[in-house]
């Protein structure tokens, strides 16, 4: 007879209890014999003693973090000097060897809700392009489209996702034909999941039969790639190097040879991209050192002092921003599991809606849940070398987080506009303008048409007239 999930159902159950979550099965009398075998379940994947750790470390007795030593890190400069510019000319064309070579992997992170920005779907499909409407699933597919025919080999690209999104940003690539990629060269793979508690650290029920879960942490790659056997797939392919990144930043240069080219060059294990923080309050973490090791120090834990302090030449003293863009090589992935080293989770304070005592369904209007959550940049203090590049922000970094205001599609589609408007205009052609400064019209340049502001430059016709909305793809022009 076919084993079924209720010959354990006393197990789990005790499993439950003597961590103190007995109370998850409160509604079992009321549950379908369906939602019972799935309520089982989800019980029996809960590692209940690394919940119990979490519990009584973030929960019950959240210690304060210690103040630490910080000191200001090493950044490659953003060149100016013959000697900083022939190491940048150097660096690129280490990173087109290891490109031509096959040695490199995109990894983006697609796993997170995205509960500020309140999209109906993965962020990923979110339509970005200032006159396409493109989603920005579709801009990463055709950058590396755009490399691959540059360099040659076709660079595969692994997508984090959760159980919560998993199936639905896969039948988005199906559905929109992988963006010209070859289905092959796109691996999914999808991330762990921690259950929600309240502030008692008792698991939070999303439904009568369903514990509120949510994604990781996006340092839940680190473990998803080992689990889901994509570190194995990437060794077996000679993958050496992954560039990651964040699904909401669609100025992202992947894969950018210079980035890679530093960070080969220096034999790092994981590198990251800084930029010049905006004013000092800005919630973005900083690149320092601590205990004579690269870290990122998460804007809430910086000082007062620290995240005002300013160096002999008036600028900030901790100005280097991390905007989550890293290049992480794949032994440094596997030396963590073969050393066990795991990242640490975080405490995060989120409004979780839940079913109450009485059974009623609830939308938090304020913070009622913890989630706990992993830092990809946790992993950069175990990295034996590490090197930070400073970038220019309006380049590279304009994230979507939230629906209006900072950080939303028109902050990051006026971004993406400035960025094609500064290679028209370099190209030499007039780029219409309102008496503000404004674009006065909609500019877009697929990564088909130009990878980069070279490319551009040099394919752009300086005779090209701009009258209405400006759509440049693949080497014709429309609308
Ligand atoms: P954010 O921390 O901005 O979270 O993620 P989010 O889910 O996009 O948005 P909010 O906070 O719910 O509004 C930064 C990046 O990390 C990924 C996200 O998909 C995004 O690319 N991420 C985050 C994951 O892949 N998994 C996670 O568990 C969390």
């Amino acid at each position: 007879m076919k084993a079924s999930i209720f010959d354990r159902e006393t197990e789990i159950r005790k499993r439950a209890e003597q961590a103190g979550q007995g109370h998850v099965f409160a509604w079992w009398a009321e549950c379908s014999e369906a939602e019972r075998a799935s309520l089982l379940e989800q019980v029996d994947s809960i590692e209940f003693p690394l919940l119990e750790s979490l519990v009584r470390d973030l929960v019950r007795n959240p210690h304060q973090e210690e103040t630490v030593t910080l000191e200001p890190a090493p950044i490659i400069p953003i060149p100016v000097s013959d000697a900083q510019i022939k190491a940048k000319d150097l660096a690129r064309e280490r990173g087109h060897t290891l490109i031509r070579e096959g040695k490199v992997a995109a990894l983006v992170v697609a796993g997170g809700q995205g509960t500020r920005l309140g999209f109906d779907g993965p962020k990923g499909a979110f339509p970005i392009g200032p006159v396409s409407s493109k989603p920005l699933f579709a801009f990463f597919a055709e950058k590396l489209l755009a490399a691959q025919r540059r360099y040659g080999p076709a660079i595969p690209w692994y997508i984090m996702t959760s159980p919560a999104n998993d199936s639905t940003t896969r039948e988005f690539f199906e559905k929109n034909r992988f963006f010209g990629l070859v289905p092959q060269q796109v691996h999914f793979f999808v991330q762990g999941t921690m259950p929600a508690v309240d502030q008692e650290g008792k698991i939070l029920l999303a439904s009568k039969h369903e514990i509120a879960r949510s994604p990781d942490g996006h340092g839940g790659t680190l473990r998803a790639l080992e689990r889901s056997g994509a570190l194995d797939r990437m060794e077996a392919e000679g993958i050496q190097e992954i560039s990651y990144f964040q699904v909401d930043n669609v100025l992202v240069r992947v894969p950018d040879p210079v980035f890679l080219g530093y960070h080969a060059e220096a034999g790092a294990e994981m590198s990251s991209k800084v930029v010049r923080k905006a004013y000092p309050e800005e919630k973005v973490g900083v690149i320092g050192m601590r205990g004579g090791k690269l870290g990122v120090i998460e804007y809430s834990d910086l000082s007062q002092e620290d995240m005002s302090a300013r160096g002999p030449d008036g600028e900030l003293k901790y100005w280097a921003g991390s905007i989550a863009i890293h290049m992480i090589r794949v032994s440094f992935l596997r030396r963590l599991q073969r050393e066990g080293i795991q990242l640490p989770f975080h405490r995060a304070d989120k409004k979780v809606p839940f079913v109450d005592a009485d059974g009623r369904h609830i939308e938090p209007a304020s913070p009622n849940g913890i989630k706990f959550e992993c830092f990809i940049f946790d992993a950069l203090r175990h990295a034996a070398s590490a090197i930070s590049q400073e970038v220019v922000r309006q380049e590279e970094f304009s994230p979507v987080k939230n629906a209006t205001g900072v950080s939303s599609p028109a902050t990051a589609q006026g971004a993406l506009m400035e960025v094609y408007a500064s290679w028209l205009e370099q190209a030499g052609v007039k780029v219409p303008r309102n008496e503000s400064g404004a674009l006065a019209s909609r500019i877009e340049i697929s990564p088909l048409y130009a990878l980069d502001r070279a490319e551009a430059v040099q394919k752009i016709p300086p005779d090209l007239k701009i009258t209405n909305d400006l759509l440049l793809t693949d080497g014709t022009t429309s609308p």
